[in-house]
């Protein structure tokens, strides 16, 4: 939920950290902040609330001298929104400093026991009671011991970066636990941040660290070590993600970039080997297939096709998993999350111990990874809006590839074209939603995991109230919300479940309700105020892609006309790392 960086080489640490935290404000951007040793036992330390382009040239971060720092974006936990509560934090000394993302549990009485020693604080956060505790430790230990040893006392969940102005040499120690954090290897120089993004304008080499890792980073490489002080081998992976993958390419917004991306990355995540994915498939009845958000849209889906072949599958939501359901040696887990970082899948996994367990991910080297029995790749590349989309329907390709087989998504790619060309259409429409409060989305059978999908988007960045529902639930109480005027959008492809769809279309219609809807039917474009069109001859299989597509770009330019950045919508944060 919060960006860190940090950097040490013989460059300038200050415009590395910057160039890397406006890659990194998607992750959290309600206050930012630096820190550079400028001398021997000297700190500059700016930060304050706020997004990171205005607090970055009105505190002049980059005017920092210095080979050694770290930075922070927040997206806040604990502790209102506020300079003092933005990182990064010190001890009492000023000497130590260091940025945080999770949230460490047993914060309060570390407060409490370091207050009792005289240990003065300036925020409400539960991070800056590690810089203390690092001081405590630091009194009576050498530095890396003591950081080990602080290390080891904090419970909760963690990506670290400190370093101390006194420190004999120039390092960065980093400590990771349930929140991500990756160690980039540049030439001569040494970078790490929660994600790659961050830093592929420095390099494509990189060292995810694991659960538990402790590292010690200097500008000639790294060295890692488990929670007793052995060292431990971590391998180092390559992206071939280039630099301007991860920038807008000429678009307005990352949300919209991506989505144009699909017609290529769709293609990218049917080339994924699903082979023994399918294989565990095959062995198990009963299948728990657990994600959040959007992902839970595309569980839901991948639940009802595996239904539909004989198996005993079911869609939980994360959170709730560990509440519900009691997984077993013949529970087959399936885990769906594009950043393989969300707090709730990953602790569902962990709850999920006896079974084995297959990740659907887009991230390389991201915790779920490391739980897994088998990980599927999504390959859809980075994705940066905070609304997923494109790894949505590269979700929707992998489990179709999955049921049926690649050869039978040969025209998907042609088909998100075909959505995408009607993007003049998807504006008008958009115009006649934004000044809406409220709205429905209706789907049936296998389209309602859709109509889900497409009013958490629409919500998601517009703001505007809206429900999705199966359509033949609106009658057992939505239908009363149905006045003159109430927008209802209608998944309505020409499948099984049409015919009864339509009976809810005219329910609608005869309370006022006005009917836009994305159909190959004829008779659904007679009822509706405005449709999108699905081409004709579309193959059934690939009606839910054909479907979210259009209505991922309708959320997108029903968020722009309404003012906001649907990249970086209010409340919000790509990757949601606490429970
Ligand atoms: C999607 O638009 C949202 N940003 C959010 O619901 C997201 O899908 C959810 O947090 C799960 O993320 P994951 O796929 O990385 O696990």
């Amino acid at each position: 939920m919060c960006g860190i960086i940090g950097y040490v080489g013989p460059g300038r640490a200050s415009q590395v950290i910057t160039d890397g935290l406006k890659r990194l404000e998607y992750r959290g951007y309600d206050s930012v902040g630096i820190a550079v040793r400028t001398g021997k036992g000297i700190l500059d330390v700016r930060k304050d609330k706020g997004m990171v382009e205005e607090v970055s040239s009105a505190l002049r971060f980059t005017t920092i001298d210095g080979n050694l720092g770290l930075g922070h974006t927040r997206w806040a936990t604990h502790g209102a929104v506020c300079r003092e509560n933005a990182h990064p934090h010190a001890d009492c000394s000023g000497k130590i400093i260091l940025a945080h993302n999770g949230v460490i549990e047993n914060y309060k009485k570390i407060r409490d026991d370091l207050a009792a020693k005289g240990h003065k604080f300036a925020s409400d956060t539960d991070s800056e009671v590690i810089s203390h505790l690092f001081e405590e430790n630091a009194k009576t230990q050498p530095l890396l011991k003591a950081f080990m040893r602080t290390i080891g006392q904090l419970e909760g969940s963690y990506a670290i970066v400190a370093l101390s102005a006194s420190d004999n040499e120039d390092r960065l120690l980093l400590a990771r636990k349930n929140s991500p954090l990756v160690i980039g290897v540049g030439k001569g120089e040494m970078l790490c941040a929660s994600d790659i993004p961050a830093m592929l304008k420095y390099t494509k080499t990189f060292v995810p660290l694991q659960e538990g890792d402790i590292a010690v980073v200097t500008r000639m490489g790294y060295k890692v070590y488990l929670h007793d002080g052995s060292e431990a081998i971590r391998k180092q992976i390559t992206v071939d993600w280039n630099l301007d993958l991860a920038q807008k390419g000429g678009y307005p917004h990352f949300m919209l970039k991506e989505i144009m991306d699909q017609t290529h990355f769709v293609n990218e995540s049917l080339a994924t080997d699903v082979s023994e994915a399918k294989r565990l498939i095959e062995k198990y009845d009963r299948i728990d297939i657990i994600a959040a958000g959007t992902s839970y849209h595309a569980a839901l889906m991948f639940a009802y096709l595996l239904q539909r072949t004989g198996k005993g599958a079911q869609a939980f939501v994360a959170s709730d998993y560990p509440f519900i359901a009691k997984p077993d040696e013949k529970t087959l887990v399936i885990g769906i999350s594009q950043s393989g970082e969300t707090a709730d899948v990953l602790q569902a996994f962990r709850y999920a111990k006896k079974s084995r367990k297959i990740a659907l991910v887009n991230t390389m080297g991201s915790t779920i990874t490391t739980l897994s029995d088998c990980v599927v790749y999504l390959n859809a590349g980075p994705e940066v809006g905070v609304a997923a989309t494109k790894t949505f329907t590269s979700t929707l390709a992998v489990i179709f590839k999955i049921i049926y087989g690649k050869q039978s998504l040969a025209g998907v790619s042609r088909l998100i074209e075909a959505m995408l060309a009607q993007e003049n259409e998807i504006r008008k429409l958009a115009q006649l939603l934004a000044l809406k409060e409220n709205a429905f989305f209706l789907g049936r059978g296998l389209n309602f995991p859709m109509a889900y999908e497409a009013s958490h988007k629409f919500k998601e960045i517009t703001y505007i109230h809206s429900e999705a529902y199966p359509g033949g639930e609106l009658k057992h109480g939505a239908l009363s919300l149905v006045c003159e005027g109430f927008p209802v959008i209608v998944l309505a492809p020409k499948d099984d479940s049409l015919q009864k769809l339509f009976g809810n279309i005219k329910e609608v219609k005869a309370r006022g309700g006005v009917i836009y809807s994305v159909t190959d039917d004829k008779e659904v474009m007679a009822e509706s105020a405005f449709h999108l069109d699905i081409p004709e001859g579309t193959d059934p299989i690939l009606y839910p892609i054909a479907l979210i597509v259009p209505l991922h770009l309708l959320a997108y330019h029903t968020s722009v006309l309404r003012g906001i950045n649907p990249d970086r919508p209010r409340n919000l944060a790509k990757t949601v790392t606490v429970e």
